[in-house]
Formats: C-alpha cells, sequence, structure tokens
C-alpha cells in the first residue's frame, strides 16, 4: 500500500514499515513524543500513548490515530510514570487491546527552569523522579513484552521488520551544564545511564536500547520555556551550525531510523539531534 506524502517525516522511509507493530510510548501526549509515534502510525504501527492528563492524551490519540485508515491508537490519562500501578494498568490494557508491545519511547520528562538557590529539595526530586524513577519503572514493566515480541518475531509470528526496540528521549544539557537547569541535567544523565545499562543488560535477549537526544526543537515546550531566558535563545539561534532550530520531524526520522532495521546493530547508542549545538555550546 502505497500512502499520500506526509511532511512530518522523511519520504526516504518505506510505507508499511512498521505494519502490525505496537509502539507504547510515555509522554505521548507532548510535542516530541506525539511527533516520534505519528510517524511510526504513518508508516504503519499501531500506538498506545500514556500521559498524565486524561483529555490532552485522548485528544492526541485521536489525532495520531488519524494519520493512517485503520491506525489504532489507544490515548491512556490519568498515567503518572513514578507510580508502577498505574504504568502496570495501562500496559496491561495496551497488551490486551493491541496485542503486544514491540517498540518503547521513554519519553516522559519534568521541566521547568529555576536556579539551584530557588529549587526546593522537593523540586529537585520531582524531576529526578519523574525522569529517572519514571523511566526505570517504564523499562522494568515493559520488558516482558519487548522480549515476547523478539521471541515471536524469531519465530515467525510477529511479521516483518524490528521487535524489541527501545529509545530514551533524553537532553544534551548535561554534557556541558546549562543555567537553570541542575535539576533536569541530573536526570537526563541518569536516564542515559539507565539506557546504556539496559542496552548491555537485554541485548543477550535481542532488546536494544538507544538514547535520542533532541537540541532546540522549535515549538516545543521545553524550547518554550528555554526561551524565557532571552539571551540564551539569542546566543542559540545564531551558533547553531545548521544556522537553525530543529523541527519535530527531525526527531520523527531520527525515531524511526533507530526503530528500523537499518539500526539492527545499533545499542547502547546516542544519537544527538541538534543541528550540532552542543559541540558549540561546549567551546564557547
Ligand atoms: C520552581 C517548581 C516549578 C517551577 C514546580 N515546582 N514548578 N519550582 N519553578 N516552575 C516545584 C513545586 O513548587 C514543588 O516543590 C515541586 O516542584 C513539585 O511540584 P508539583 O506541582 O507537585 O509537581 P508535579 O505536578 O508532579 O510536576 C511538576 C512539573 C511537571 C515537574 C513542573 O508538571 C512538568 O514537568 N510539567 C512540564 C512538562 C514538560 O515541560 N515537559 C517537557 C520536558 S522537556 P515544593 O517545594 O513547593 O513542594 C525535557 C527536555 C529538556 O525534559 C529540554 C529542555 C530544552
Amino acid at each position: 500500500m502505497s500512502y499520500p506524502k506526509a511532511d512530518f517525516v522523511s519520504s526516504a522511509w518505506k510505507d508499511d514499515l512498521f505494519r502490525k507493530k505496537v509502539v507504547f510510548c510515555t509522554g505521548g501526549n507532548g510535542t516530541i513524543c506525539s511527533a516520534q509515534v505519528r510517524a511510526l502510525v504513518y508508516l504503519g504501527a499501531d500506538a498506545c500513548i500514556v500521559g498524565r492528563n486524561e483529555q490532552k492524551t485522548k485528544n492526541i490519540a485521536k489525532e495520531l490515530s488519524e494519520v493512517r485508515t485503520n491506525a489504532r491508537v489507544l490515548g491512556i490519562g490519568g498515567v503518572d510514570v513514578r507510580q508502577p500501578r498505574l504504568l502496570q494498568t495501562a500496559i496491561d490494557r495496551c497488551v490486551e487491546e493491541l496485542g503486544g508491545i514491540d517498540l518503547l519511547i521513554v519519553g516522559a520528562a519534568g521541566n521547568f527552569l529555576a536556579s539551584i538557590e530557588d529549587l526546593s529539595p522537593n523540586a529537585f526530586k520531582t524531576v529526578i523522579d519523574i525522569d529517572t524513577l519514571g523511566s526505570y519503572n517504564t523499562v522494568k514493566l515493559t520488558l516482558p513484552h519487548l522480549v515476547k515480541s523478539v521471541q515471536m518475531q524469531e519465530a515467525g509470528n510477529r511479521g516483518v521488520g524490528p521487535s524489541g526496540r527501545v529509545i530514551f528521549v533524553s537532553a544534551t544539557m548535561h554534557y556541558t551544564g546549562y543555567p537553570l537547569q541542575a535539576h533536569v541535567s541530573a536526570a537526563k544523565a541518569a536516564v542515559d545511564a539507565i539506557a546504556v545499562n539496559f542496552a548491555l543488560e537485554y541485548g543477550p535477549f535481542g532488546v536494544t536500547s538507544n538514547i535520542i537526544s533532541p537540541g532546540p526543537i522549535g515549538g516545543t515546550e521545553g524550547m518554550r520555556k528555554l526561551s524565557m531566558i532571552e539571551k540564551i535563545k539569542e546566543k542559540e539561534g545564531r551558533r547553531v551550525p545548521l544556522q537553525r532550530y530543529g523541527s519535530v520531524k527531525d526527531i520523527a526520522d531520527a525515531t524511526v531510523y533507530l526503530f528500523s532495521d537499518a539500526a539492527n546493530y545499533v545499542n547502547g547508542e546516542v544519537l544527538v539531534v541538534d543541528g550540532g549545538a552542543w559541540r558549540v555550546l561546549a567551546t564557547g
């Protein structure tokens, strides 16, 4: 089947790349994660997105289900990734209604700008918990389904294409340090560590784990917040080597690559999608 051209994912990808595959995504109602899922659904996947906000999650799921005829997209709201019980219920529903989990996007994150002196211990802990405990809960609870997906694929019972793939959505600010982002930098450094350890532990089971680290991506909540630091905004815009902010399509294309068969031997890696921005920040 050939789809009409879409402007949210590269036309380089083969239609039906993810046919009969199911992606589970935390933070799926956010700008970046919903764009990742949109591309996968367009290219054949079914999806389950989870988020804290009920209405927003349902609305985004409905939008995503409309990118392809017969796409099935579940939107499960009220899910706080810090609470394993809530996550487990969502995972069980995904497996029951969509038939399994082949691909996982660990995307839920917390973010606000605050200096170290203005951060309360609870504010620091909140971001650490959402990002790190939330990521840990997500991979721990989906792991049996990812392993099963690989086993079914090997037995020829899970269609064609990739099985048992994980992408963690991280950031680049902890490579250099970033003003007003100590809590987020600490959290994302830990997320990267979880992702790499996961790659080593579950590679032998055929499950891969990689990291996408978006740079300054236009139109996202993160950028709206960072743009409040006017000086940084000016500096970054001028200094990205590619001379532009990224788009969510850039992140969607990186996601399709890492989940496709083209990335079969990529495991425990970081794919920075930032137009070269962090290297410039690093050199001052
Ligand atoms: C200082 C803040 C604060 C703020 C909350 N707190 N917002 N402190 N400045 N703007 C403090 C509270 O005062 C409280 O501490 C503690 O954090 C917990 O607050 P709650 O509201 O109870 O927490 P909760 O609702 O669980 O989570 C709050 C939140 C979350 C972390 C702000 O709602 C959130 O992250 N929403 C935005 C989601 C988002 O931006 N996602 C994109 C992530 S982008 P006290 O001491 O008062 O109890 C990303 C990549 C980075 O992560 C890219 C950047 C470019």
